[in-house]
């Protein structure tokens, strides 16, 4: 940044600070009936938001992301205001999520798999909110699981098993257990895995259909810790030890079903040539393997599908992009094709929703403190990931526009929700987005620092807004301690 600019900005800034420190923007009192209703009955704000239909006759332009800002400047998810969910739900950061979008993001997979026999498992390691897990199941996804708690919750939700894939580098025998009486198909990622699957098998009397997850020695050209299928990845079975594994389930008929191969190359891939790569060799796999007399049906390419996080209007490729890149491998090998999305299907769906505590500066450098952190959502901090933030509603008239760093209250220097964003000062109080939040976000939320999980909301097709997670509590919190 110029020195001149940081002069006028600091100047700005210390004009922030002086000014009415209470916002424009009305902060409704926090509900304290919320928390009796957790126990009570559910919570739902579809009648409080339901009460103002003007806002959803207002805008009927064609929504074409589920946030996007209006004419009036101000954010809305589908059709409801952000601003509005922020005044009518407890003041802490939240969740707000569009389940138009997810079934829409479900159709375009589902439209790009036309012609094919599939399967989309849903990876819920992205987001496992019980209620989002309801719709997509009920949309017709099968589930992707990596433990044996994401099992059980799949079952809950109703997932059919046999739409189901236990994926894992670690899994633990009572989860194989588990997995082989469900009926849900098992990949197999090393020889001590495959151990412990013909264990499972003979504890549960049942045979297990499993996948081999080859490493196909692929680089997805992602960040590190989001690259699964190279060479010296933990995940996956050497592709020079396979004719180690088609021997070893060979030797064990009663227990093991080979029925197809997996990869999962990595994760934020915004090129399918890179899926077309992996496919290639995983098609010459099958080939193989098939020829050693085993009927192998699936081929599972994994998820990694990318978004665009940093919304400068970059042309991705959709899921259609994707599956015409391996459709006439699939075909012709007339295999049914499992495919394991997590972010493309949720990502974009969602916004962390936060209030601006203060703004301050160090002198070279501005702050917008949130009441969000790294606790809510860790991406930036762990990653280094870009995620776009905005206000929710038009900045004031005299609003000098800066650069700041958006930091949390947690006391950790890594707790910045994003760096050097060009923003309006914003009031104290004001609403400021974290976009594309739906993935990898609350998942892996924590409390540390005792701040607790945060609720989350959605807008439903009808413009109401429902809660569709409690908050966590201090009280939640203590539950842990009680009787010890
Ligand atoms: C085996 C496997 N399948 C699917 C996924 C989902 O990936 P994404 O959310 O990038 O689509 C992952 C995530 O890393 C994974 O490890």
């Amino acid at each position: 940044m110029a020195a001149t600019q940081l002069c006028s900005n600091s100047a700005s800034l210390s004009k922030a600070l002086t000014q009415n420190p209470f916002p424009k923007i009305p902060i409704s009192p926090l509900k304290t009936t919320l928390n009796f209703q957790r126990t009570l009955k559910p919570f739902t704000l579809k009648a409080v938001l339901s009460q103002n239909p003007a806002k959803s006759q207002t805008h009927t332009a064609p929504v074409e992301h589920c946030f996007s800002k209006k004419a009036d400047g101000f954010l809305y998810c589908e059709d409801v205001r952000v601003q509005d969910v922020m005044e009518t739900v407890e003041k802490r950061p939240f969740y707000l999520y569009s389940k138009p979008q997810i079934t829409r993001n479900v159709e375009a997979y589902k439209q790009a798999l036309e012609g094919l026999n599939s399967i989309i498992g849903y990876a819920i390691k992205a987001n496992n909110n019980y209620k989002i897990l309801e719709h997509l199941r009920k949309l017709g996804c099968g589930a992707v699981l990596v433990s044996g708690n994401e099992l059980r919750l799949a079952l809950r939700a109703g997932f059919d098993p046999t739409k189901c894939i236990f994926n894992g580098n670690g899994k633990l025998l009572e989860d194989l257990v588990l997995a082989a009486q469900e009926g849900v198909f098992v990949n197999v990622d090393s020889e001590f895995d495959l151990e412990n699957i013909v264990v499972a098998s003979r504890i549960a009397g049942k045979k297990v259909n499993v996948l081999l997850r080859i490493n196909p020695d692929v680089d997805p050209q992602v960040h590190p810790y989001v690259a699964t299928g190279n060479k010296n990845s933990k995940f996956g079975i050497r592709n020079e030890k396979l004719q180690w594994f088609l021997d070893a389930v060979k030797a064990h008929p009663n227990e093991l079903k080979l029925v197809g191969a997996h990869c999962h190359l990595g994760s934020t891939i915004t090129k399918v040539d890179i899926f077309r790569d992996a496919a290639v060799l995983m098609v010459n796999y099958i080939d193989k393997i098939r020829a050693q007399g085993f009927e192998v049906d699936y081929l599972n390419i994994g998820g990694g599908l990318g978004i665009d996080y940093y919304h400068t209007g970059a042309v991705l490729p959709k899921p259609r992009n994707l599956i015409d890149t391996v459709r006439e491998l699939v075909l012709s090998r007339n295999l049914n094709l499992i495919i394991e999305p997590g972010r493309s299907l949720i990502a974009n769906t969602c916004c962390l929703v936060n209030h601006v505590t203060g703004v301050k500066t160090n002198g070279t450098k501005n702050f917008i403190v949130i009441d969000g952190s790294m606790a809510e959502l860790i991406r930036p901090s762990l990653y280094d990931a870009y995620q776009h933030i905005e206000l929710v509603s038009p900045a004031p008239q005299d609003a000098e526009i800066s650069k700041f760093d958006v930091v949390g209250p947690v006391c950790e220097s890594a707790d910045f929700l994003g760096k050097e964003r060009e923003l309006p000062t914003p009031d104290r109080g004001a609403g400021l987005v974290v976009h594309d939040a739906g993935a990898y976000c609350m998942s892996m939320a924590s409390t540390y620092n005792l701040k607790m999980r945060p609720p989350e909301y959605w807008v439903e097709e009808d413009g109401s807004v429902s809660k569709i997670r409690h908050g966590e509590t201090f009280e939640d919190h203590m539950r842990f301690f009680e009787g010890l």
